[in-house]
């Protein structure tokens, strides 16, 4: 597609991600570079499809993705998926087969063959599929990837990622709230709900892919709800070991992440961002080794405490766009959205089975 051409797309589920980040990047994107416009939406809930007419007056609005797949069809350029997780595949399947590019919500899929199916089904379709990995696009985040690429902290060899929530993410109040804490609708719990964050930000800082995971998760509500909401899992690099903390029964909200290099390291503690490097001293080589470290901290405002993350959707949207517009059906995004379903599911075996270590094989043959 030419560069000009403005993308019109549907938003399918206008609930919290959409009505508070995604319809509102998509509305300063299209005062600001004019390139997108979302001409329809579709909620199975009545009150959220009266609040999606109120945010986009001029929008098409229907009771569900079939209605306006039909409706809208020869009209849309790509299908936005905003619903729960366990509606993505066949939303996604029923996009492709109308050649509409699919910008996905995290997490991919529910179960890893929905997951195999959706990049297949894009590769056949020649339509891009492309995951909602917005953390990569936090200033913060940014700022790790450009230490990292200016080889300060050398070869990253240990990685730590703690996730706080004081609850579970909700969702809105007209549909389902809980439904997170509902493997019907959610496939899973924090790991599901949080974990792709976590492990695409492991394949980054690592630069590598893991090849094995161990787990262990806990659920404290287990008479009201079906999914866990601790869960500890280590991931074994080939250069090295991340460990995962994810937790909705925390007394904060906050992200803690630590990346620890051979020559030095980045701790960050929401927008705080501590790097230290080692100095060789002259003094004697004992305890700590004869190294002193330069210490250099930062602020990187990037809004952690909004959970829609609207400021970091922009840059996602143009990542999308490019792809679609080059033709890169299943990128390195998608097929790391896969490897975040393949370790989800590896590591939910792994807690079952009392931390057993389970092998991680990445994405099928030909990809
Ligand atoms: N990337 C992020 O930072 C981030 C943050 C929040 C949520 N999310 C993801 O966004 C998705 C939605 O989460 P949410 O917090 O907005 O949930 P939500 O409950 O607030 O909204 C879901 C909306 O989808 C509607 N819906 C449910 N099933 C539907 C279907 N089959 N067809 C059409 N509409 C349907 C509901 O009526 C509701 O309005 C999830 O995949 C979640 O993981 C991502």
């Amino acid at each position: 597609m030419p560069n000009t051409k403005v993308l019109r797309g549907a938003v399918v589920g206008y609930g919290f991600i959409s009505g508070k980040g995604h319809i509102p990047a998509y509305l300063e994107r299209a005062r600001t570079v004019g390139d997108v416009e979302i001409v329809a939406i579709a909620d199975i809930c009545a009150a959220r499809r009266e609040e999606a007419q109120r945010a986009l007056p001029k929008a098409r609005i229907y009771p569900d993705h079939e209605t306006l797949l039909a409706a809208e069809k020869g009209k849309l350029d790509f299908i936005d998926i905003s619903t729960p997780p366990c509606d993505h595949a066949k939303i996604a399947h029923a996009a492709f087969d109308q050649g509409l590019h699919v910008l996905c919500e995290k997490p991919l899929a529910t179960t890893l063959e929905d997951a195999r199916s959706m990049l297949e089904h894009a590769r056949a379709a020649e339509r891009t599929l492309f995951p909602c990995h917005n953390y990569k696009h936090a200033p913060v985040v940014r700022t790790i990837r450009e230490i990292i690429d200016s080889g300060a902290i050398g070869k990253v060899r240990s990685i730590t990622l703690n996730t706080y929530r004081n609850t579970h993410a909700k969702g809105v109040t007209e549909w389902n709230t809980n439904w997170r804490r509902m493997n019907q609708y959610s496939g899973g719990g924090i790991a599901m709900d949080h974990g792709s964050h976590t492990f695409y930000l492991t394949f980054d800082w690592m630069g590598a892919y893991p090849t094995a995971v161990t787990a262990k998760m806990s659920n404290l509500e287990p008479e009201k709800y079906d999914t866990e909401d601790n869960f500890n899992a280590v991931l074994t690099f080939p250069n090295g070991l991340a460990s995962a903390h994810l937790t909705w029964t925390a007394g904060v909200r906050k992200v803690i992440y630590t990346v620890q290099g051979e020559k030095g390291a980045i701790t960050v503690d929401d927008d705080d961002l501590q790097l230290a490097v080692m100095e060789r001293t002259s003094g004697p080589d004992v305890a700590q080794g004869a190294v002193r470290w330069k210490v250099e901290k930062r602020s990187i405002a990037s809004d952690w405490m909004d959970a829609s993350h609207v400021s970091w959707f922009n840059s996602l949207f143009s990542q999308f766009r490019e792809a679609a517009q080059n033709r890169v059906f299943v990128g390195k995004e998608a097929l790391e959205s896969y490897r975040c379903i393949e370790l989800i599911m590896q590591a939910y075996r792994s807690a079952r089975e009392n931390c057993r270590e389970m092998p991680l094989q990445g994405p099928p043959a030909g990809y």
